[in-house]
């Protein structure tokens, strides 16, 4: 019998399909992240692991897992796998895209209009008793999304699903930024290719959307802030590294941008202390692009669907290398 080590408890329907497929499911003894100890233990004895973001599945790691085959990572991203080493060692990994997409952009979206619109201080001040008189330059007053530019940096599958909700649903122009022109944006969303500088330059909206890697590292930094209109908004569901988090406060503080809605930290679960302090048009939440259930569904979906074709000798559906 085939050992399926997950480091999380996976949901009873997807579990249930690796058991009837004849695997024996092992999962760590205590519930939360997973101690080193355990997944070095866990992992000893699988063919087939299961694992998470916050996972970290380094050369030790693989190579504890002598009979290892595969490594599903429950997550699009997979830069806390050591891709190298699991070649090395004749390891597949897969990841799961797409699945998340839809939802991922719907988080997205919601940080753009929530930090226009000033949703989260406006709540505050209904329950603090603030209810702000109406009035033509009452407190609260939000800005325009509808007809404004909205500048993606990646365009790749979230990046246009974010695109397509600008374009279709608020009439916004597109520019773009990647490292290839993507063609089928310019034809279904009239998405224009420009210079980082010219996206940085002309955009009021600027949504991140590229993988964690050496060349994203910092790309918005105190430079780019200065770049960008002072009535610009970021957005960053994307991964914290891209962003200077300390730069970033720094620059919604001297008023060089407006304001960031952010999904995405770079030592997550810590956020920087002075972006914790900033409120106006700054947007908050804990990495929960693709954190609805059905999503995250179809994500455990995918990673048993991936192990399932690993173990069963066919080739697996997301393949990263
Ligand atoms: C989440 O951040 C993911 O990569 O799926």
């Amino acid at each position: 019998m085939t050992t399926v080590f997950s480091t999380t408890s996976l949901y009873e329907d997807q579990a249930d399909r690796l058991r009837a497929a004849g695997h024996r499911l092992s999962l760590p003894e205590s519930v939360g992240p997973i101690g080193r100890e355990d997944l070095l233990r866990g992992v000893s004895d699988a063919e087939a692991l299961v694992c998470l973001l916050t996972d970290r599945i380094d050369e030790e790691a693989l190579s504890a897992g002598r009979s290892l085959k595969v490594v599903a990572n429950v997550a699009v991203g997979y830069e806390n796998i050591d891709i190298e080493a699991a070649r090395e060692l004749g390891i597949l990994v897969t990841n799961t895209p797409d699945v998340l997409t839809e939802a991922t952009a719907d988080l997205t979206f919601a940080l753009l209009l929530a930090a226009a619109r000033r949703i989260t201080e406006a709540d505050q001040a209904v329950r603090e008793g603030r209810f702000p008189v109406w009035s033509l330059d009452q407190p609260l007053l939000g800005m325009d999304v509808r007809g404004k530019t909205l500048g993606v940096v990646g365009m790749g599958r979230i990046g246009a699903a974010v695109a397509r909700r600008g374009r279709l649903g608020f009439g916004m122009r597109i520019l773009y930024h990647n490292r290839t022109r993507n063609e089928a944006a310019k034809c279904e969303l009239d998405a224009e290719y420009v210079s980082f500088d010219r996206l940085l330059a002309d955009s009021d909206f600027i949504s991140v959307h590229v993988p964690k890697t050496a060349e994203t590292h910092h790309l918005f930094d105190a430079d780019a802030f200065a770049r960008m209109k002072s009535t610009a908004i970021l957005i960053n569901a994307a991964r914290g590294s891209v962003v200077d988090e300390a730069a970033l406060a720094d620059a919604l503080e001297a008023s060089v941008i407006a304001g960031a809605g952010l999904d995405v930290y770079e030592d997550e679960p810590t956020v920087h202390p002075k972006l914790l302090g900033l409120t106006e048009r700054v947007v908050l939440a804990p990495h929960l692009g693709s954190a609805t259930r059905e999503t995250r569904h179809r994500m455990v979906e995918l990673a048993v669907d991936n192990v399932l074709a690993v173990l069963g000798g066919r080739a697996p559906i997301t393949p990263v290398n």
